[in-house]
């Protein structure tokens, strides 16, 4: 076969398989049989020097001439293959805009937490810090300082879980006081809402956890007419302009003197229902004025300042605010229950 005719071989060869090749292997491995080292292109170059030399010119520029084309058409299908890719690859990746996504349930706060931040709103809006402290407590902190001293029958009440014989559970937010107290210097106003524990039975008006808001106001000159002007703007910022407190003496160790105080009913306004027992009042807070005692034992100076405090149950104020008979429903985490405080 002659030169020429072997070079036509090669060309067509090359142009038919070129033809078929869809992807980057198939064209490296034409590239490789053509134009290799051992490529037939190359070989055939490699035999020129059997041609008698006034042959040689002529043949090299035709080898050459065939080689660049050939070498045009493979750059110009690599080019053609890589933007294919591309394509590919883009359109496994598209995203379609228009699919319907799939349904994600958006939560809602609880009832409990709800409650929580309309009171801190209502209590910062009277220029009081939001203040918080651990659920396992110091006995120390629980009891001892707020004049609850080991063995003092007071502690009845509030039957806990202890970890050990110094550490609590926190059986209300009290402990609250007398580190804010420790820590700061008069004048202080703080509410701390938060977790407490108590040893008792569940049923629908107890549990072993439930949530409570303490307050605390320590300043010079502060008298029980701050207390209840405070607890008044409290209850009607929470219920409306036409519920007003009313204080009842009662006990705390940490008070002196103590009240227990109730609200207007919200249910009635004050006539008397099945929710107030027919009174027209509901007791919702204890309250009263800081026993010098636990001022100075918390170092601060009883003669020259005076304060109040009170505290509040969280659930009792959901139950109250959102007409709520069983206090086991905050707790069963039920969707069907909780969904239905979605403030939008
Ligand atoms: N700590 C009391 C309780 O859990 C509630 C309480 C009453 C808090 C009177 C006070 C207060 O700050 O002055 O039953």
């Amino acid at each position: 076969m002659d030169m020429q005719e072997q070079l036509r071989r090669i060309q067509e060869e090359a142009s038919a398989q070129l033809e078929g090749i869809r992807d980057k292997a198939g064209l490296d491995a034409l590239r490789l049989k053509m134009l290799g080292k051992k490529g037939e292109l190359t070989m055939l170059l490699r035999s020129m020097g059997q041609l008698p030399a006034e042959e040689r010119p002529k043949a090299g520029q035709m080898i050459n001439a065939v080689r660049e084309r050939l070498t045009a058409h493979m750059d110009e299908l690599d080019a053609k293959i890589k933007q294919l890719e591309q394509e590919k690859k883009l359109e496994r990746e598209a995203i379609d805009v228009t699919e319907p996504r799939a349904h994600t349930p958006i939560g809602c706060p609880h009832p409990i937490s709800l409650v929580q931040d309309q009171l801190c709103d209502v209590f910062t809006g009277m220029g009081f810090d939001v203040v918080e402290g651990p659920e396992v407590e110091f006995d120390l902190f629980n009891f001892e300082l707020l004049n609850l001293p080991k063995n003092h029958p007071a502690r009845d009440a509030q039957d806990t879980f202890y970890i050990d014989e110094n550490i609590v559970l926190r059986t209300h937010t009290s402990p609250v006081q007398a580190r804010t107290m420790r820590s700061r210097k008069p004048p202080i106003r703080i509410v701390c809402p938060g977790r407490v524990y108590r040893a008792d039975e569940v049923d629908a008006t107890h549990s072993p956890v439930f949530h409570q808001m303490e307050g605390l106001v320590i300043d010079k000159d502060v008298t029980m007419a701050d207390l209840k002007g405070t607890l008044d703007a409290f209850a009607q910022n929470l219920y409306g302009e036409d519920v007003t407190t009313r204080f009842r003496p009662s006990f705390f160790p940490f008070t002196e003197p103590s009240a227990e105080v109730d609200l207007t009913c919200v249910n009635c306004h004050g006539k008397g229902c099945r929710v107030c027992k027919g009174t027209g009042w509901i007791e919702v807070l204890g309250a009263g004025m800081v026993n010098p005692k636990v001022l100075d034992m918390c170092g601060i100076d009883s003669k020259t300042y005076s304060g109040f405090a009170f505290g509040v149950g969280l659930e009792r104020i959901a139950m109250l605010r959102y007409g709520i008979t069983d206090m086991r429903l905050f707790y069963e985490g039920d969707v069907r229950f909780l969904s239905q405080f979605r403030e939008d």
